[in-house]
């Protein structure tokens, strides 16, 4: 049987609106191969994990290597040796006191974790979280997520959740410019902390630079100015860095843009290049919080995964790879930002590194948004191939075929 077919009988697939016209039978560094026999130019990375690459070789060869000794043992049951070498590596790479680690499988598993460490670090149970966010699927997750079409048809959530305007200052909340906004937006969360909440509130969750609420990176003194406050009340702040790190943002973590110290942080995505692993980190009186019973995983810190995620830190520093998506993104803007002022249909091009976003408007005054256009120049992408498509964004004009997409998305 096809696979189309197999996944049309045998798969839950209900929940996505359709699938990409390719299947995929292998892949190498930026390079995806469908059974058509294509290659595509990858500019997907599996929802932002392949940041070092498909099957960067140095990585496979540590995934192997583990393999032929041991491949599950439960990391909270008996000492794993991979495990105790990635926590101390995740210890020397996040920024500031970051030390103990919790690994976990996935983001939103890391998420849940760091949540229940934070109300019992602080005994508090509340959270302020930020609108346009986005932080798993899990009831959990989505209840700090601000974002309806994630979170429709599994309400109610949990109670205790306030949230906090985004810092989109695209489309600003309070209507106001930056710098002369005087970042209203951070400052809005004391009102939050007053009256959205009782006063037991554990932390405040944000992501650096927020993924799927459409790649909105805060201006420069948000964390600064957003943590004081929340700090000042006695919550902490966690960072959720499962879309944002491990080198995307041209740092290795979004936050060091911020020059904040997280007290908690989530990790996931491209942690182990494209094997499973989630993980939090925390200051290590905070960790010392979880007393036995409070938290575990039967999966979390597989030895695969964490020998892949050590082999993946060590090639994401000796090829620079966070320099690189900052030097590549710095060029993607700039042509970016030169397209937007030939193309109607741009109304902004936001991002840090190659975490980039575009925004389609059908008017650049009114900002009405384009989601039908969104969908067309998506549709236009599937019919023809990923280089293609980034012809669509870079080299306007210059791309044979790019006419074609060019007047059907109605630019
Ligand atoms: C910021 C952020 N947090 C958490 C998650 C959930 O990660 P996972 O799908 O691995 O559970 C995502 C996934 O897109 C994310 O972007």
């Amino acid at each position: 049987m096809a696979v189309k077919e197999l996944y049309e009988r045998y798969m839950i697939t209900s929940m996505v609106a359709g699938f990409e016209p390719v299947e995929v039978t292998s892949a190498s560094g930026c390079i995806v191969r469908g059974a058509d026999g294509r290659e595509y130019l990858d500019c997907f990375s599996g929802i932002s994990v392949t940041n070092a690459g498909h099957r960067h070789p140095r990585i496979i060869e540590a995934a192997k290597n583990q393999m032929d000794k041991l491949i599950h043992c439960c990391t909270y049951v008996y000492y794993n040796p991979r495990a105790a070498e990635l926590a101390e590596q995740l210890a020397r790479v996040t920024p500031g006191r970051l030390q103990k680690s919790f690994l976990a499988n996935s983001g939103a598993e890391a998420v849940e974790g760091a949540l229940r460490l934070a109300r019992q670090f602080t005994k508090r149970k509340e959270l302020i979280c930020l609108t346009h966010s986005f932080h798993g699927r899990t009831v959990g997750t989505l209840s700090i997520t601000g974002n309806r079409g994630r979170k429709k048809g599994s309400g109610p959530y949990l109670s205790g959740v306030a949230f906090a305007p985004a810092p989109y200052c695209y489309r600003c909340p309070f209507r106001l410019k930056y710098p002369d906004c005087d970042l209203a937006c951070a400052q809005y969360l004391d009102d939050v902390l007053r009256y959205h909440t009782a006063g037991d509130v554990a932390a405040f969750v944000a992501e650096p630079v927020m993924g799927e609420g459409g790649i909105i990176p805060p201006p420069r003194e948000y964390f600064t100015i957003a943590t004081e406050i929340v700090r000042n009340d006695g919550a902490l702040f966690i960072a959720d860095e499962v879309q944002s790190g491990f080198g995307r943002t041209g740092e290795f973590f979004a936050i060091e843009h911020y020059a904040v110290e997280p007290d908690i942080m989530c990790m996931a995505k491209a942690i182990a290049a494209g094997f499973p692993l989630g993980a939090f980190i925390a200051r290590e009186d905070i960790a010392e919080a979880f007393t036995p019973g409070d938290h575990l995983s039967t999966f979390g810190g597989n030895p695969v995964s964490c020998a892949a995620a050590i082999a993946n830190i060590s090639v994401m520093q000796e090829e620079k790879l966070p320099e690189k998506a900052l030097a590549r993104g710095e060029q993607l803007m700039s042509q970016l930002n030169a397209f937007k002022q030939e193309c109607r249909l741009i109304g902004d091009v936001r991002g840090k590194g190659l975490m980039i976003g575009v925004e389609l408007v059908k008017d650049k005054a009114t900002k009405e948004p384009a989601p039908e256009e969104g969908k067309q120049v998506r549709s236009s992408y599937h019919a023809g191939d990923l280089c293609e498509a980034l012809g669509i964004l870079v080299r306007y004009r210059k791309n044979k075929g790019h006419d074609a997409l060019v007047d059907r998305a109605g630019l």
